[in-house]
């Protein structure tokens, strides 16, 4: 675990709402509380500590946290705290992505609450963090077109206003919901104004078809992919698609195995495509929901399937390759990367020696 932590890490599928840390969450509770709110929500019910629940479960755990994140200030909170986390958690570049919220009730519109994030941002900048934030935006599936085009426009709009600190789109939400070949015009329509596509596929089972049409865009990179290949009840065909573009996985071993599409560590599609040498990042998707860091994850993918510290470095190192921001900064995180390399390695030949 003192390894996992001290890799300089990447993080690229962190949702904002689900990795609101336990500390923040106690943070917005005890405020909403203070504000007479009248329908008490107890911790317990947006984080899963121990065991797994069921993907409806799941979705409706975040239904309770969108309650406590209904306002611009728990928007800034929230962003600005998991931006020190990460920090924390000697994660150098992440890319957070969220879904624009409106709530009429607190006058929270989709523009000021993505004003919220992105200020939380600038000010994170400001400060000695040693991170680099980007953020991409997510259209749920339980949207409709418009909403999906909707989103697309904020994106570009806010891409030009924070000077490029909004660099793509997503689809998330649950995977049980509508047909992401609806959104395929939207995703087109991202990429041609410069958005990067990060898109959750073959979450669930069955979608088949759903899965092929998305992957010809094809995404610069894919969420979970869990069913895409045959063992588990995907194809060839949608193998040899990912392989043909060497789209690369983010991979997010905790979320799976808690949200029960993967029944245990050692059956994770990790295996699969990283015995390949497919480009796979490891992610942590939700660390507040289902209570993980980045180090831990890694600390996972290690012990699971048998990563020594060099290849877990090379891991943590390819994943620069993968990040939607430019080439320059690509060479600063790679720089990062080699001082850490030189000073852990050198230092442990010498302690062998
Ligand atoms: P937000 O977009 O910042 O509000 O983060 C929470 C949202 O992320 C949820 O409501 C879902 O739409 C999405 N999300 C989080 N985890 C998952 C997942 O594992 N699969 C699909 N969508 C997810
Ligand atoms: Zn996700």
């Amino acid at each position: 675990m003192e390894f996992c932590r001290s890799l300089p890490k990447i993080e690229l599928h962190a949702h904002i709402n689900g990795s609101i840390s336990e500390k923040t969450m106690q943070e917005l509770l005890q405020k909403r509380s203070q504000e007479g709110s009248k329908d008490p929500i107890e911790r317990w019910t947006t984080t899963i500590e121990k065991g797994d629940k069921s993907l409806d479960e799941i979705f409706a755990m975040f239904k309770v946290i969108h309650q406590i994140s209904n306002n611009t200030d728990a928007a800034y909170k929230i962003t600005y705290d998991i931006i020190h986390e990460f920090a924390e958690d000697n994660v150098k570049y992440v890319e957070l992505r969220t879904t624009p919220r409106a709530v009429p009730d607190t006058g929270m519109t989709k523009e000021l609450y993505l004003e919220s994030v992105l200020k939380a941002i600038a000010d994170c900048e400001k400060e000695d963090l040693d991170i680099i934030v980007k953020l991409i935006l997510a259209i749920d599936r339980r949207s409709d077109v418009n909403i999906a085009n909707e989103t697309v426009d904020l994106a570009v709009k806010y891409k030009q206003i924070s000077n490029g600190k909004v660099i793509g789109i997503d689809l998330s939400g649950d995977p049980s919901v509508n047909d992401a070949r609806d959104f395929i015009p939207a995703f087109k329509c991202a990429r041609s104004k410069g958005l990067k596509l990060a898109l959750h596929l073959a979450e669930v089972l069955d979608q088949n078809a759903e899965t092929e049409s998305v992957l010809d865009l094809p995404p610069d990179r894919i969420g979970h992919g869990t069913f895409l290949h045959p063992e588990v009840g995907g194809t060839e065909s949608l193998v040899a698609k990912v392989k043909q573009h060497k789209t690369p996985l983010e991979l997010c071993l905790t979320s799976n195995v808690k949200g029960r599409t993967v029944k245990a560590f050692d059956n994770h599609q990790f295996k699969y495509w990283y015995d390949m040498g497919h480009p796979c990042v490891v992610c942590t998707d939700d660390k507040g929901v289902f209570a993980t860091s980045l180090s831990k994850e890694y600390k996972l993918a290690a012990e699971t399937f048998d990563i020594s510290q060099q290849d877990l470095y090379q891991l943590s190192y390819k994943a620069i390759d993968h990040i939607f921001d430019t080439e320059d900064t690509k060479a600063i995180l790679r720089q990062k990367w080699c001082t850490f390399a030189e000073n852990t390695f050198k230092a442990n030949i010498r302690n062998l020696q």
